[in-house]
């Protein structure tokens, strides 16, 4: 691969994880349900169920993807809501199997759809993330300032809970 299909990627999985972040207000909460005792509580992830269920949003996806002319395919325009539905759809799926979301098997499998459709992809053509460098920047960093303070949250409560205890 060489270092513009490498930078593509990324940026896709960048953009995925902000799109992540930015659509399901709950996520950030989730990953910090991960203690034992909600854990135990919750039906596990059928990991098998979930790559069944993963694919048939990638068929889905790749059905879309057929209808979108391939010399687009690298115009972020012209996919935009077929990729929105996908990502939706990995979403949904591994909820009803019980499976936290975004999980590393649907990363992996999105990053094995991105390279399917995207690896020709220059940085060049894909000027889709377009939004100002400013923007950018503060779409970056908002989940990851929000992400710092929960991490401080939890601590500062776990530190407090030690000294009521
Ligand atoms: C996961 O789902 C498959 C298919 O529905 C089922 O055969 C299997 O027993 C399940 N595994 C667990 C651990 O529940
Ligand atoms: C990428 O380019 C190669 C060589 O031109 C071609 O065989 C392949 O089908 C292309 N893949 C995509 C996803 O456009
Ligand atoms: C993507 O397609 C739209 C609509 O045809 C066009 O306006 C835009 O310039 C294209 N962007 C790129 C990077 O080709």
């Amino acid at each position: 691969m060489d270092t513009n299909e490498f930078v593509v990627l990324k940026l896709l999985f960048l953009a995925f994880l902000v799109n992540t972040w930015m659509m399901s207000g709950t996520s950030a909460s989730d990953t910090f349900n991960l203690e034992p005792t909600i854990t135990w509580q919750r039906r596990l992830c059928n990991e098998s169920r979930l790559r069944w269920e993963v694919e048939v949003c990638g068929e889905d996806f790749k059905k879309d993807m057929a209808h979108v002319d391939p010399e687009q395919w690298c115009n972020l325009t012209y996919f935009m809501s077929e990729y929105h539905l996908f990502t939706l759809c990995t979403e949904t799926k591994s909820h009803s199997v019980d499976c936290y979301w975004p999980n590393p098997l649907v990363e992996s499998y999105i990053i094995h759809i991105h390279k399917h459709f995207f690896s020709n992809c220059t940085v060049e053509e894909v000027i889709w993330m377009d939004p100002p460098d400013d923007t950018l920047t503060v779409l970056i960093l908002v989940p990851v300032f929000l992400t710092l303070a929960m991490i401080a949250l939890v601590v500062w409560c776990s530190k407090r809970s030690d000294l009521l205890a």
